[in-house]
């Protein structure tokens, strides 16, 4: 007993989600429908701004950036779960497990940083109309994007380069689908209460500072639009509302769960899910189906489609004759 409780960990078992999601096929259904549609929607975005030129603009850049990270948040996790729902013994080796906890903080908060910097574009594009074209050039954007990777990266590095030489022998159940930080720091044989904390305070620091942050220009962005009442002001209401319910959409919950008074709530659960499956779905749904440019270059682009199949099949009938 004494040599099995000293050798260290090698891989985790991951519980999976409560009770509540029955593992059973249905569930295994419901989840697979889930992630293709988040699939597809984002894919669609990136593909309808890279094909269409009168979208290579600045605020459609890093929307189809955003959809590239919401693809990069659903997908390092999500379909090892929807597979362990098919599976009895679900588990996870150590370096996987670091892997997952890197992968969820790099995208989560490259996420809070390009929504800023989404806010940012807007505050320049409709407080400074005369200037935005110089301001906002598409060096910046990429400075924007490479920005919230960079920030995204060393954030995730400074959260496991505590956690990787943490000791952990004997306890390895993770009370979740994939290894979140906050659940694999309780497995460790050592009092982690000050390094919980640390890595809180460490965590809040970017979640707040991008949520104050956003809250500032959207106020700042509200009035001058109220001010300025013209008819450019209904085309920025559109994208401001699918902003701003973006927003409202990624922190409220957080907010939400944490201010909740009543603490048996599986708050870590709920948050997981809705990050890594439920946004990522809303994202598409929120900033296609209001906006007029986004849903005409999607026409386009099906009718580009539609040609080419048509040709293909017509080069194939002509073909036909000859063989
Ligand atoms: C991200 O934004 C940059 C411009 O800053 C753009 O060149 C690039 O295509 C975008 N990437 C995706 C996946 O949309």
């Amino acid at each position: 007993i004494d040599q099995r409780n000293h050798s260290s960990v090698t891989e985790f078992v991951l519980v999976g989600l409560s009770t509540s999601w029955d593992s059973n096929f249905s569930t295994f259904c419901f989840f697979t429908m889930f992630y293709t549609a988040i699939l597809v929607g984002n894919f669609l975005i990136v593909l309808t701004v890279i094909s269409e030129p009168a979208l290579h603009t600045p605020m459609y850049f890093l929307l189809s950036n955003l959809s590239f990270i919401d693809v990069c948040l659903s997908s390092f996790a999500t379909p090892k779960m929807i597979a362990d729902f098919l599976l009895e013994h679900k588990s996870i080796s150590f370096n996987d497990c670091m892997t997952q906890i890197f992968f969820f903080h790099v995208f989560a908060h490259g996420e809070m940083v390009l929504l800023v910097a989404m806010a940012y574009d807007r505050y320049e594009a409709i407080c400074k109309p005369l200037h935005y074209v110089t301001i906002m050039s598409l060096q910046k954007c990429t400075g924007l994007v490479v920005a919230s990777w960079v920030i995204g990266i060393l954030h995730s590095l400074s959260q496991l380069t505590f956690t990787v030489n943490l000791p952990f022998y004997g306890p390895n159940e993770v009370d979740s689908f994939f290894c979140n930080l906050p659940l694999v720091i309780k497995l460790a044989c050592v009092d982690t209460y000050i390094l919980e904390i640390m890595m809180l305070s460490d965590r809040g620091l970017i979640a707040m500072t991008s949520f104050i942050l956003l809250l500032i220009s959207y106020t700042v962005i509200l009035v001058t639009v109220q001010q300025h009442s013209s008819a450019s002001t209904a085309k920025a209401c559109a994208t401001l509302t699918a902003h701003i319910t973006d927003v409202t959409l990624f922190f409220g919950p957080c907010i939400f769960i944490y201010a909740w008074p009543f603490r048996n709530f599986p708050v870590d659960e709920v948050l997981s899910v809705f990050y890594t499956v439920f946004t990522p779905l809303l994202n598409p749904i929120i900033y296609t189906l209001r906006n007029k440019d986004m849903k005409s270059a999607m026409q386009k682009l099906r009718g580009q489609l539609m040609n080419t199949r048509q040709l293909s099949q017509l080069s194939l009938t002509m073909r036909a004759p000859h063989n």
